[in-house]
């Protein structure tokens, strides 16, 4: 029986974890988010109702639920405070069952203010950040000079800190950006105003999810972006800021590596990319424009387009390696239900290993096996024998390639559109 269950992307972020980890919440008694910030976009879809939850862990639509934001992530308090209230005011009870890492970061206002400015100064270089300052963030954590959501609880020293702190990034702002400083009584009064809003819920997490483990609680770890935007395994440097992958989720909560039993790889049954960097498969023909419009491919942070392509296979296979993914879940298979052929990528040409720089990513070439689609609706389907034979090939494909196993597959962005072949939690 896994007790403790993480769920995260195969791919470069969109890969369906928020549907996945409100469907598996079912069975969970907590929810812990390990990394990453408000970069994050996870969408739920209950009874035709959106919910898109940027910090607060998917979790959170199941009454009773305790979700927990880990040390790993970092947090924008503004934001984090407008996520509550408006889930607050649909009804949803928050405070009384979320809980805040006292050892969390903090984004603060210059953070933010440094990612927009690197972004525009780069111009066609640019990454593509979501420019909520994540990368800006997790630098002042490993420089050992940053705020965090501990530090809201000691004003006076919170005052001490920041000052010294804003000094340095000042500084920066005026003599290398040649931007406007920040008044430090502003963001100081800001912060102080967001301390009394959020201090009740800060403590130390770390010894929470050992009780909770303690007591047999079951647990879920919610990963955000993809393992493809991991800063170390990813598509450097088009990455994001924080290590996305499986060793997150014990680094990032308090959890022993050890504690950890399961790991759910997300994989879109084709696959798409927000921002610049490498994809080997995209496409840019009418099938590209078919994903996008069958998949409703738009970014649920920040709106713009994805770009699409197919399934790559060879990614896929590393992305299982670097998570020691135990099962995967494939999404929006029913947006591939009216193509009359579906590739899949098994290999790259033009390569020797895994690119490991962007010029090798750009010199490679996809090789594709192509079968045939099945042009009916799986949109729905719970059953793994309603499937059509050529999904059902797929699926078979997919696992004889990875040798994974599939554990789920998504038929549609509802919380009960899934063929569950084997629960995650309950084996
Ligand atoms: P996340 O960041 O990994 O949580 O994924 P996002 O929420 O950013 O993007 C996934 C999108 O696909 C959302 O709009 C979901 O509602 C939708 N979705 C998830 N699973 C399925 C599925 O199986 N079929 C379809 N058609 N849509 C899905
Ligand atoms: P979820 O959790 C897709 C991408 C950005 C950019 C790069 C760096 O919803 O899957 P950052 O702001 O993190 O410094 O941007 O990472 N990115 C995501 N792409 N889904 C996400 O989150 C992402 N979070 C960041 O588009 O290319
Ligand atoms: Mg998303």
């Amino acid at each position: 029986m896994s007790q403790t269950v993480v769920v995260l992307g195969t791919q470069w972020g969109d890969e369906g974890k928020g549907k996945i980890v409100d469907l598996l919440t079912e069975q969970a008694d907590a929810v812990i988010r390990f990394q990453g910030g408000h970069n994050a976009g996870h969408t739920l879809i209950i009874n035709d109702q959106k919910t898109v939850l940027h910090l607060i862990p998917s979790g959170i639509l199941r009454a009773g639920v305790q979700c927990i934001i880990g040390n790993g992530v970092v947090i924008e308090p503004t934001s984090l405070i407008k996520e509550i209230k408006q889930l607050e005011d649909t009804g949803v009870s928050i405070r009384d069952r979320l809980l805040i890492s006292q050892a969390a970061p903090i984004i603060m206002p210059y953070h933010i203010k440094l990612d927009q400015l690197r972004e525009a100064g780069k111009g066609d270089g640019a990454i593509g950040t979501t420019g909520r300052g994540i990368g800006p963030a997790y630098e002042d954590k490993v420089a050992r000079r940053g705020l965090r959501m501990g530090d809201l609880c000691d004003k006076d020293s919170l005052r001490d800190k920041l000052q010294e702190v804003l000094h340095y990034h000042n500084f920066v702002l005026e003599n290398y950006h040649r931007d406007q400083p920040l008044d430090f009584d502003a963001v100081y009064a800001d912060i102080c105003a967001q301390a009394d809003i959020l201090q009740p819920m800060i403590e130390d997490v770390t010894e929470h999810v050992h009780e909770l483990k303690s007591a047999d609680k079951k647990l879920l770890l919610e990963g955000a972006q993809g393992s493809l935007l991991d800063i170390d395994h990813g598509t450097y440097p088009f990455v994001t800021s924080s290590n996305t992958t499986a060793g997150s989720a014990a680094t990032g909560s308090g959890l022993g590596c050890t504690d950890i039993d399961y790991v759910l790889g997300i994989t879109k049954a084709y696959t798409t990319r927000v921002g610049s960097g490498p994809f080997p498969t995209e496409l840019f023909d009418d099938d590209g424009e078919k994903l996008a419009k069958e998949g409703v491919e738009f970014g649920a942070t920040t709106g713009r387009p994805r770009r699409c392509g197919w399934l790559d296979l060879v990614a896929l296979k590393r992305a299982i390696q670097v998570n020691g993914v135990t099962g995967l879940c494939i999404t929006k298979l029913d947006v591939l239900d009216s193509f009359k052929h579906i590739k899949l990528c098994t290999s790259y040409e033009q390569s020797s290993g895994f690119p490991q720089s962007a010029a090798q990513w750009q010199a490679i070439k996809p090789v594709y096996k192509t079968m045939s689609g099945w042009q009916s609706t799986t949109r729905g389907i719970t059953d793994y024998d309603d499937l059509p034979n050529e999904a059902r090939e797929l699926v078979n494909f997919i696992e004889e390639f990875t040798r994974t196993p599939v554990a789920i597959i998504s038929t549609g962005p509802e919380r009960n559109e899934n063929v569950i072949k084997a629960h995650p939690m309950a084996n």
